[in-house]
């Protein structure tokens, strides 16, 4: 269903690779909602993926950007103010990536460039992006700016592997430039913590399958699909949400709070 809550508002969306992708599922609904937007993602990223089905779809153009690479930054920030005619009143980062997880590195045995690297392409990019469009004056007052998380920055997930320092980087990010979009520019800067959700990115994590289900069983409403996060960040880009900020956000079906269920105790009762 589509209430128009993004009618006449201009945005960016990085990260969408295929039909699984998060940022997929959010530019489907920004769409319905109303909204226009350029779809982004690296370079390499775009030769695999079937981002052109999307941005036709979405009636979007693409530009191709690095995220940890500024001068793509701001080639982007600058193509996409042209190309909507405007200031941008939404942004969505959804960029995730390991290489210790990607090639089966324990956290106890790191590969410190591989480290970096993730953090840089995790982490550090959400600065970079921020860091553009603040410089270039490019979001719009009351604008709203999204990035997607996983609660391993605050609780331990064994496999979840460096990511977990990465995302807890980049909650902080949220908080310590969304003071300065907050103050300097009325724009409200947020993180989404999102269930395990079955995306590449996701699948990549050692032991997904059962990460998901033990997620699924704990929680009270059930794990958050994709569709659900990007509802969620559709109402975060609305004016309906005007003066959250600065918050890390949970869409996991109540889990982050959850002690035990009911369901995983009884796989712990003895049944003789
Ligand atoms: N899937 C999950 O279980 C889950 C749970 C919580 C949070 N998240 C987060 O959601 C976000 C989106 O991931 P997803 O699950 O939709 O997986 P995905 O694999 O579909 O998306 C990850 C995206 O990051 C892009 N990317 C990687 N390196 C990049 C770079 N240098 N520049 C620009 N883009 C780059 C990829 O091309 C891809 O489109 C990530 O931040 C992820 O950590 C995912």
């Amino acid at each position: 269903m589509s209430y128009n809550l993004l009618k006449g508002k201009r945005g960016i969306i990085f990260g969408a690779l295929d039909a699984n992708s998060i940022a997929w599922k959010t530019a489907e609904r920004v769409h319905e909602e109303g909204g226009t937007f350029v779809l982004t993602n690296a370079p390499i990223a775009m030769r695999m993926g079937q981002i052109n089905e999307l941005a036709e779809k979405t009636g979007s153009q693409i530009i191709p950007a690095d995220a940890t690479s500024e001068e793509d930054l701001q080639n982007l920030v600058e193509q996409s103010m042209e190309i909507l005619g405007g200031k941008i009143d939404f942004v969505l980062h959804s960029i995730g990536m390991s290489v210790n997880v990607r090639k089966g590195r324990a956290y106890t045995d790191q590969k410190y460039d591989w480290t970096q690297k993730g953090t840089d392409v995790s982490a550090m990019s959400f600065h970079k992006v921020m860091q553009t469009l603040y410089k270039a004056d490019a979001m719009s007052e009351w604008g709203s700016i999204v990035a997607l998380t996983y609660m391993a920055a605050q609780r331990v997930f064994p496999d979840y592997n460096d990511m977990a320092d990465n995302k807890a980087y980049l909650e902080s990010v949220a908080r310590s430039f969304g003071y300065f979009f907050g103050r300097d520019k009325k724009v409200r800067v947020n993180t989404i913590s999102q269930s395990p959700t079955p995306t590449t990115a996701g699948q990549g994590v050692k032991g997904f399958d059962g990460f998901i289900a033990y997620a699924d069983k704990m929680s009270p409403l059930g794990n958050a699909t994709a569709l659900d996060c990007a509802n969620y960040t559709v109402t975060l880009f609305s004016d309906l949400t005007k003066r959250v900020t600065l918050q890390n956000l949970y869409n996991d079906g109540g889990f982050s709070n959850m002690g035990v269920s009911d369901a995983v105790m009884e796989a712990f009762v003895d049944k003789q």
